[in-house]
């Protein structure tokens, strides 16, 4: 092989290094040069190149484009899974986590939602699906929503297949094989649509794209799993995802990483919470301090872990993390903090509710105002925040209330309707979004996300030629916007972007 082909200079390859942390959080210390010098070669040639200098000296030139993104996706990930991977931590889920939190749900919503972040060809997922049919006699009542999401494209059209071979299910219960897939010629097993219809699949790259989002559905998380994809990620990369992880939680959540890659360092602010073999991370308003919770094999979970539960040394062996149990902040901060509050006072505390929210901080969020005088004040910015609050905690009826109350104020604002479906869609109710949906068509004919979510919308009813002309009209107004504009009313989210995620849900849902 011609070596000055393939080789670049250190100061090239780390300003690759770098480049790649910063779009894709991927993380290429010198002495995995040659690792990454392997990939950059075959997407060399796929880019057009002969040569490896050349092409990066151009990946470096320009910001990536969504599909140069996928082609180094493809080459420089590591795809690496199989159903119930890391069965200790599936034992942790079933055993301590998921009854108690169905427990409660079932009184209440009966809504779940979950979120498998880096879900690679789809069998991480689709264990959740499995194991949440086999825990709910009665599913079929719940709202279930389980999001999984990649960068790779490749691997989501083959998680969208769910057509696997035995290597996916190497060191998996036999049960899981037996009874949720059909087995086809070629030694091949198809996943049974009963299963498959609890798992939507989307793009996202977890370094640059937004969440938690509302116009993805990305929000009020009962638990996310973000397993081996975090370790290759730089050390920065990792607690920025932790901090929007945390974000993306509803209170009481939990975060749920490799065994390889849990470390309090990298998420400080989630109480750590240790079961046999399996460490854990729970949100926790009320805990700002470092918290670590070690529960043995006999101790069940408390139903809320709010109160400090007492450390618990190990009967049989060491403990897996040394475990150090810091006392909860002063249960008084929320008094010290928020003071009574007159109506004199609505700016300030405003300005302290979008901190808290934009921190993740929900509870504290509605806490630091005073609602009685956001309902007489008629004040619909603070409406609208202290509805995004309750709905991120999955609070619909209290979300939808708030929502309501800035409609009452002004019913001319598009906007209010759009938040108004996003709500509803959470809870499951197709139609009233819908319905607010069009209501906010009708107030703006231009609303570029309201013609996104109904896309959406219709094409989870299955009515996919309609949702191609809604996916059509988004994407013909968003050709009047430059390419690097603030999609209205997304919170951040580009005009590119937005037109990369429709074009991927027409190649892959609407083909
Ligand atoms: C080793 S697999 C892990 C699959 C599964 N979570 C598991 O534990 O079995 C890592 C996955 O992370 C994805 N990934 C890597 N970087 C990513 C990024 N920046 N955003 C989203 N996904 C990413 C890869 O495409 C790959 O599918």
């Amino acid at each position: 092989m011609n070596r000055s082909s393939t080789s670049i200079d250190d100061s090239l390859f780390s300003q690759l290094s770098q480049f790649l942390s910063t779009h894709m959080g991927l993380h290429f210390p010198p002495e995995r040069k040659y690792e990454l010098i392997r990939g950059i070669r075959s997407a060399s040639r796929e880019f057009g190149f002969q040569r490896v200098e050349p092409c990066v000296r151009w990946l470096l030139s320009a910001p990536l484009g969504k599909s140069q993104i996928e082609t180094l996706a493809r080459y420089l990930t590591v795809g690496e899974t199989y159903f119930f991977r890391e069965h200790k931590m599936f034992d942790a889920l079933e055993k301590r986590i998921l009854p108690p939190l169905i427990r409660s749900r079932a009184r209440l919503s009966k809504r779940l939602r979950i979120w498998s972040a880096g879900c690679c060809t789809g069998e991480e997922p689709y264990s959740i699906a499995i194991l949440l049919t086999k825990m709910i006699p009665d599913h079929e009542e719940w709202n279930i929503t389980i999001m999984a999401t990649d960068i790779n494209p490749q691997f989501l059209r083959k998680a969208r297949e769910a057509v696997y071979r035995d290597w996916s299910f190497r060191g998996t219960p036999y049960w899981v094989k037996d009874g949720y897939f059909d087995r086809v010629d070629g030694g091949l097993y198809v996943l049974k649509q009963e299963i498959k219809k609890f798992v939507q699949f989307s793009y996202l790259n977890l370094v640059e794209d937004i969440y938690p989002s509302f116009y993805n559905e990305i929000h009020a998380m009962d638990i996310i799993f973000c397993r081996n994809v975090l370790m290759y990620f730089t050390m920065e990369q990792i607690k920025r995802a932790g901090e929007r992880f945390f974000k993306t939680l509803m209170n009481h959540g939990w975060l749920i990483v490799g065994s390889s890659e849990a470390s309090h360092a990298y998420f400080p602010q989630y109480v750590n919470v240790t079961f046999p073999g399996a460490i854990l991370y729970r949100k926790d308003e009320d805990c700002r301090e470092p918290f670590k919770i070690y529960i043995p094999e006999s101790e069940p979970v408390k139903e809320n872990l709010k109160e400090p539960i007492k450390t618990v040394p190990s009967k049989s062996g060491p403990v897996p993390t040394p475990v150090q149990s810091t006392p909860l902040k002063s249960e008084s901060r929320r008094e010290k903090t928020v003071p009574e509050k007159t109506v004199s006072d609505n700016d300030s505390s405003l300005k302290k509710a979008e901190r808290f929210y934009q921190k993740g901080f929900y509870e504290e969020t509605i806490q630091s105002v005073d609602l009685h005088s956001v309902r007489s004040s008629g004040n619909t910015d603070a409406m609208v925040l202290i509805s995004k609050a309750f709905a991120n905690q999955g609070r619909i009826k209290e979300a939808l209330d708030w929502c309501n109350q800035a409609i009452g104020v002004n019913k001319l604002d598009p906007s209010f309707y759009h938040l108004k479906a996003v709500i509803y869609q959470e809870e499951g109710n197709i139609d009233q979004a819908s319905a607010a949906l069009k209501k906010a068509l009708y107030l703006d004919p231009e609303f570029i996300l309201a013609y996104f979510t109904l896309g959406h919308l219709t094409l989870q009813q299955g009515k996919t030629q309609e949702s191609q002309k809604h996916f059509d009209n988004a994407f013909s107004l968003l050709e009047t916007h430059d390419q690097d504009d603030s999609v209205p009313g997304s919170e951040g989210m580009t005009v590119g972007r937005l037109r990369e995620i429709i074009q991927f849900v027409k190649n892959g849902e609407l083909a």
